[in-house]
């Protein structure tokens, strides 16, 4: 396809670098604003003929005006507050940065040239499912607040597009793991709250033990069941995405995930096979907003992008997270 100019928000985090290594090894023109919050300097690349780093906040003014300053085709946007128990607790981090600050975007770029958007949703919108493998069909009844704010934006989006606005893409990812299998990103998170970080800060010694959360849930194994999805799948997606919008000029809402659900004592025993040693932990209470099983059916991905995951096996988000980890040290 076309080289194009891409503004990316959110750029230096865990899901944005690897898009925007993606989109650099398509040839793309990338410019990225991040705040480093959450992101990380790591994450930053050196190619400096076709990427450009600054850090702001993309929704103050210089960092929308640095944005679409840069004439952009396409944005896609990442920053955003992700711990889904943590928004149970503090809602106002949530409702600034994931409403109030993507309006702003969302109202810049349908006053840009600009078009196209490309939004991080996540599979958060459903809640409790009525039935499995989740499709893009389910009803959206988010059980936490994060769920929440991820439906808020769909639903401007779609108005956006209705009144002409824009076209986008809202990619509703499963649980985004893994890391780049060449080994061409190694920062790792700050505020480590999802499982396969936490088991791994716990297996690097960096917190003490790992806490399960529930052991009562109504699955195979009384803890939960979640679809992992390797990042570099995620990536493969959103260009996928880009040119499905760009070319049918089509709105698109679509599930990421493998299909396949894994349990945390799965998970955490696969970790200590490849790690190759015991992880201390311990049995906690259920985490409030979590619903017990989530997987989704990747047949829409499939049939309308011809995305299937290909790095998605429990072993492979294992060992490619375990390799940064380690090389942390
Ligand atoms: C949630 C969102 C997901 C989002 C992701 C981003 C829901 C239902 N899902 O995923 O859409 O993309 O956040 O962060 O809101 N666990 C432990 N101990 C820990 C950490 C996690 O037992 O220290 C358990 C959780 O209870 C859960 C599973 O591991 O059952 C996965 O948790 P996590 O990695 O936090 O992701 P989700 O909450 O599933």
């Amino acid at each position: 396809m076309n080289k194009m100019k891409i503004g990316v928000t959110g750029g230096a985090g865990y899901i944005g670098s690897h898009v925007v290594l993606s989109l650099l090894e398509q040839g793309h023109q990338v410019i990225v604003i991040d705040d480093l919050s959450s992101g990380s300097m790591k994450n930053v690349f050196s190619d400096e003929s076709s990427y450009t780093f600054i850090q702001e906040d993309f929704s103050s003014e210089k960092g929308l005006k640095t944005l679409f300053d840069f004439l952009p085709d396409v944005v896609f946007h990442f920053a955003a507050q992700k711990a889904a128990g943590v928004s149970m607790q503090h809602p106002e981090h949530f409702s600034k940065h994931n409403i109030r600050s993507t309006l702003k975007l969302i109202e810049a770029l349908s006053q840009s040239e600009c078009g196209n958007f490309i939004f991080s949703s996540s599979a958060a919108v459903y809640g409790k499912p009525e039935y499995l493998p989740l499709d893009e069909e389910h009803p959206l009844r988010p059980l936490n607040y994060y769920g929440f704010t991820k439906q808020c934006i769909e639903e401007n989006l779609k108005w956006f597009s209705r009144l002409g606005k824009m076209r986008f893409a809202s990619l509703r990812y499963f649980n985004a793991a893994g890391y780049n299998i060449n080994n061409q990103i190694q920062g790792i998170e700050k505020d480590a709250n999802n499982l396969l970080p936490v088991i791994m800060e716990t297996a690097i010694g960096k917190r003490p033990i790992l806490d399960i959360f529930g052991t009562d849930y109504d699955t195979k194994d009384g803890t939960c069941l979640r679809d992992y999805i390797h990042t570099d799948d995620l990536a493969k997606a959103h260009l996928l995405s880009m040119e499905y919008i760009l070319k049918e000029g089509k709105d698109l809402f679509v599930n990421l995930g493998g299909a396949k659900g894994a349990s945390v004592l799965e998970v955490l025993q696969l970790a200590e096979e490849v790690i190759g040693k015991k992880i201390p932990h311990r049995f906690v209470g259920r985490r409030e907003g979590d619903p017990p099983a989530l997987f989704a059916s990747s047949e829409k991905a499939y049939k309308i992008l011809g995305w299937k995951a290909e790095h998605s096996s429990l072993k492979e988000v294992i060992e490619s997270t375990w390799k940064v980890y380690f090389a942390s040290l």
